[in-house]
């Protein structure tokens, strides 16, 4: 395959037996390029928890990779691979791959090569995946497009190149982009710090919005299409995404304007009925309350932090999958095209 994607947020240093696993810390990006190294899967959980990797794709490929040093001993295989798959509970990518990897254990115990080698074939896959939904999202996009996105769903959030994002650089290569609008997603700014640092590497215009300022932007005519990611699909095409998600939806049906959720299919959980199933990861206040270590609130000042939210299906206009477009009544084309994978 040609090289799609000039930045890796995951990479594995050294053999199956001895190497380890190192993750670029997007807390640091875009000021620095730090790369932290784990040994162990309890520490690659910690790296997951607490943000150092994030984007549901990618932490599906590094959990991967973390039941590699599980089965280098140290602690039990089940407890490393536990210690996972309790790291973040919204984007089921993780549990995909988990269930991957355990698949292998059934079959061939802890051996490292075999379960190496699964790891690589979940990280390629995605590639694969996200090059082929750039092609079938872009066709669906319209010419000369002003796209509005959310979060950082790019090579940092997948083994490279995106999924909306992915389908953002594809209509860039066919000359069809006039520009992205980037929200800039707090509280942990993904869309300013990492989107914008991945566009403006590519040379892709871009402009960075604040999460208010969508609805004005939509008012005035100057959003054609909008394109998020999702962490996990419900089986009637419910779609829980980075917070603020959902009122982009809301204001794109208000305005007119197509909506299109961006997965590949190991996003679609059909064992989840509808989004009210969908785990939403709580985390801490004091990611509101503080930017960058500066406390921005009054001190004592209470704040919620839901991370994600869902999006009912009815607002969707369509789901990209690397297997093609789903759009409803998503019931029966998700369950097609999960078949297909
Ligand atoms: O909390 P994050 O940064 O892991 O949230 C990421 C998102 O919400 C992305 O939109 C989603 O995982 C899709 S990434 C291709």
């Amino acid at each position: 395959m040609t090289v799609v994607t000039s930045v890796t947020p995951i990479r594995w240093v050294g053999d199956a037996t001895s190497g380890v696993v190192e993750l670029l810390d997007q807390r640091r990006l875009p000021a620095e390029e730090v790369w932290i190294r784990y040994d162990t899967a309890e520490g690659v959980a910690r790296g997951i928890r607490e943000m150092v990797v994030r984007g549901a794709p990618a932490i599906g490929v590094t959990a991967a990779f973390g039941v590699v040093l599980a089965a280098r001993g140290g602690a039990s295989l089940e407890d490393g691979v536990a210690a996972l798959a309790a790291s973040r509970p919204t984007a089921v990518n993780l549990f995909w791959a988990l269930e991957r990897m355990r698949a292998v254990i059934a079959e061939r115990g802890a051996d490292v090569e075999a379960l190496w080698a699964e790891a690589e074939r979940i990280r390629t896959d995605d590639l694969a995946a996200n090059v082929a939904m750039g092609e079938f999202g872009a066709a669906a996009m319209p010419d000369d497009a002003r796209i509005l996105t959310i979060c950082n769903t790019g090579s940092l959030a997948t083994a490279g190149y995106g999924t909306a994002l992915g389908v953002i650089r594809s209509v860039h290569r066919q000359g069809r982009l006039r520009g992205v609008m980037a929200c800039e997603t707090r509280p942990y700014l993904q869309g300013a710090r990492l989107t914008m640092w991945e566009l403006m590497r590519d040379g892709i215009a871009a402009e960075l919005v604040t999460d208010g300022m969508p609805g004005h932007l939509m008012s005035r005519g100057e959003v054609d299409a909008v394109i998020v990611g999702a962490d996990r699909i419900a089986a009637n095409g419910d779609a829980a995404n980075k917070i603020g998600t959902y009122q982009l939806a809301v204001l794109a049906r208000f305005h007119n304007l197509p909506f299109y959720v961006a997965a590949p299919t190991s996003t679609i959980d059909l064992e989840t009925a509808d989004g009210s199933g969908i785990p939403i990861e709580q985390r801490s206040a004091d990611e509101v309350v503080r930017i960058g270590g500066v406390t921005i609130a009054p001190v004592g000042a209470k704040a919620r932090h839901p991370a994600f939210d869902v999006t009912p299906a009815e607002l969707v206009t369509g789901i990209v999958t690397e297997a093609g477009v789903a759009r409803a009544p998503f019931g029966a084309s998700l369950a097609a095209l999960e078949k297909m994978r």
